[in-house]
């Protein structure tokens, strides 16, 4: 196993495409580390430089403490899973596993012994025989790990591994991935679109946009303390509410109509500065006296909680209750923060929190 360091790493296609854009991260030891964000923001491309599947066009690649640049890909000791599987469809699921091994010349006894391993931490043992066309998607899927995990690489590389899974199966999927992570603890990095995936899969989360790093942080960092209204408004569902304002004194902020307090000791924000605030849909509370007065326009059934949709100030706000709860009828609600510590505060201009 070994870490992985990028460092100023750059991407252009010809036709002058800029798909990664200078980025610098540390990929630790048997970190599970998820590359998330919006189609087209680079993810495959800085995987696949990674894998020596792109060449870089400025900057570091290292595995290890081996620069990697000017290294074929099958010498840098990865395996990759791929959304398609990439399986050989004339060949049975015992002879994909061990393809790459017997490319390496990898003993007979050896390779049998790392496909049966495989084969049985991923309960595909009685599909060895079988041709891929004979497996079902998440078959397959398992397939497709197995012939990375035979090769007991130094670090794995996913690529949307799960999408072409049906939901239920992506979620069991997801869960496996995870418990097989925290078996065999090698550094893997997971490309996703797919905000709950890398929340529930990730130890780090890198948050992508346009081709460059919006924000690195463990799952619960990124969710609490979103660094830009890209991250703040990506990640959770509902996305965060956000609403311009304007801090009339340290402290509070008139927004939406009405008045609320935030934490000025947490936020670098200037007394009559024009301000974007953000406030997750479950940090609402309804009520509250002061607070913004909030126009209804329909409820979102999820079952154990409802999402009300309305506006304030003529921006759009959604807030999640207990299912149980009653709401007042008509549009005479006042909805505000549940506390000062739930109200985020953003530079307008640039979209970059003012957290301290
Ligand atoms: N081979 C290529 N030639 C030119 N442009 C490409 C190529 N591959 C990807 N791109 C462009 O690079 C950008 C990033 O693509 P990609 O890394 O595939 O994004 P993601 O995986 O995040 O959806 C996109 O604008 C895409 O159109
Ligand atoms: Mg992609």
């Amino acid at each position: 196993m070994a870490a992985v360091t990028l460092e100023n790493v750059r991407k252009t296609y010809t036709g002058n495409v800029e798909a990664v854009r200078g980025v610098s991260l540390t990929i630790p030891n048997g970190s599970f580390t998820v590359l998330l964000g919006p189609s087209g923001c680079g993810k495959s491309t800085l995987l696949r430089m990674i894998a020596g599947l792109e060449t870089i066009t400025a900057g570091t690649c290292a595995i290890g403490d081996r620069i990697v640049n000017d290294i074929e890909p099958a010498e840098r000791d990865i395996a990759m899973v791929f959304q398609n599987y990439a399986l050989y469809p004339h060949m049975s699921v015992y002879d994909n596993m061990a393809y790459g091994l017997r490319n390496r010349r990898t003993p007979k006894d050896e390779i049998e012994r790392r496909v049966a391993e495989a084969a049985k931490l991923l309960g595909i043992e009685e599909f060895l025989a079988r041709k891929p066309r004979a497996l079902s998607g998440g078959q397959r899927q398992r397939v497709a790990m197995g012939r990375a995990i035979v090769r007991d690489p130094q670090v794995f590389l996913f690529d949307e591994p799960l999408s072409n899974l049906d939901a239920k199966l992506r979620v069991s999927m997801r869960l496996e991935i995870r418990r097989l992570h925290n078996r065999l603890k090698a550094t893997s990095i997971f490309v996703t679109h797919d905000q709950v995936e890398a929340m529930t899969l990730a130890d780090q989360v890198v948050v992508m946009n346009g081709g460059q790093i919006e924000q690195v942080g463990a799952p619960t960092d990124v969710y609490r303390r979103p660094a830009s209204k890209f991250v703040a408004t990506f990640i959770g569902s509902p996305p965060m509410n956000l609403l311009p304002g304007k801090i009339v004194a340290p402290g509070q902020i008139e927004a939406g109509g009405g008045a609320l307090a935030y934490d000025a000791d947490a936020f670098d924000a200037r007394v009559g500065a024009g301000v974007d605030i953000g406030i997750r849909a479950e940090d609402i509370v309804v009520g509250a006296s002061g607070g913004m007065p909030f126009v209804h326009e329909f409820v979102e059934e999820l079952g154990a909680t409802r999402v009300i949709h309305g506006t304030v100030a003529g921006h759009p706000l959604e807030f999640v209750t207990p299912a149980a709860a009653e709401l007042a009828a008509g549009n005479s609600l006042r909805v505000s923060a549940a506390s000062p510590a739930a109200v985020h505060v953003f530079d307008p201009a640039t979209g970059r929190s003012l957290r301290r």
